[in-house]
């Protein structure tokens, strides 16, 4: 998979996808990441992306020419998304989509926002990371290539299948987890998890999964359609550990 990504600070992005899991997949070759600064494709003396608003308003805009010049030199992978609060939500179904393609290409706004241009004829989508507004589209894209790239093959290591992870296949949020001491602070670990019954083990998970995401996100119990009569069964079978 290749993932082309604009922005007029590029090192914030090519950094952080530099390390940890996601520097070790992008190094393996799960996934190339190219960063493009549109900066390198302005012509005046001042090298200058943005431009006062037509009309008045605070703030500046990132121009067209640059960005425009950008990505017709570098010719990116499409779909072409331009991050911006107005986008479709970006969530797990939508990075499953994208881990589906060979490739995308993702366009980080600053100042004030793009001239409209861009979204207009030049994008081929607009992308939101959440009813927030940031500085600039750099942290989205970040978000948007973790999670992207880790459910690419061979990007997880030995760590657990995404498709067992919270918005997998169950359509759960994950059970919670604990590791040693088994006590700490008089606070014990379940004793579920210290029996060395694998097949309890795996029911009490199910189960914790079931009442954690009834207790934190009931609209996902909604969307898989609610519960089978062997979920039902573990629900009573199993209490809840204490959920907000
Ligand atoms: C300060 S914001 C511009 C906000 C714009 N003036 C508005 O009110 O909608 C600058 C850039 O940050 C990025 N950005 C801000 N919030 C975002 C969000 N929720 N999702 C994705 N990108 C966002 C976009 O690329 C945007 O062009």
């Amino acid at each position: 998979m290749r993932i082309d990504v604009f922005s007029i600070f590029p090192g914030l992005v090519d950094d952080f996808c530099s390390v940890g899991l996601l520097g070790k997949g992008r190094h393996a070759g799960v996934f190339e990441l190219r960063c493009h600064d549109p900066r390198q494709h302005t012509t005046d003396a001042h090298r200058s992306v943005d431009d006062a608003p037509f009309g008045g308003g605070p703030g500046m805009l990132l121009r067209p020419e640059p960005i425009f010049d950008a990505v017709e030199t570098h010719d990116p992978p499409r779909p072409l998304l331009l991050l911006g609060p107005g986008g479709r939500r970006f969530d797990q179904d939508m990075a499953n989509e994208l881990a589906g393609l060979d490739g995308f290409s993702l366009l980080c706004g600053r100042y004030e926002g793009i001239d409209d241009r861009v979204r207009q004829h030049l994008a081929d989508g607009e992308v939101s990371v959440g009813d927030v507004v940031l500085s600039g589209g750099e942290v989205g894209a970040c978000l948007i290539i973790e999670t992207v790239s880790r459910l690419l093959e061979g990007a997880m290591g030995n760590a657990a299948s995404p498709v067992e992870e919270s918005f997998g296949a169950a359509g759960l949020l994950e059970q919670p987890a604990f590791t040693r001491p088994s006590s700490y602070r008089g606070w014990a670990v379940p004793d579920e998890l210290l029996s060395g019954d694998h097949a309890r083990i795996e029911r009490w998970r199910h189960a914790q999964a079931l009442h954690r995401t009834i207790a934190a996100r009931p609209d996902l119990i909604a969307a898989r359609g609610g519960l089978s009569d062997e979920e039902s069964a573990l629900l009573e079978e199993f209490s809840p550990l204490p959920y907000p």
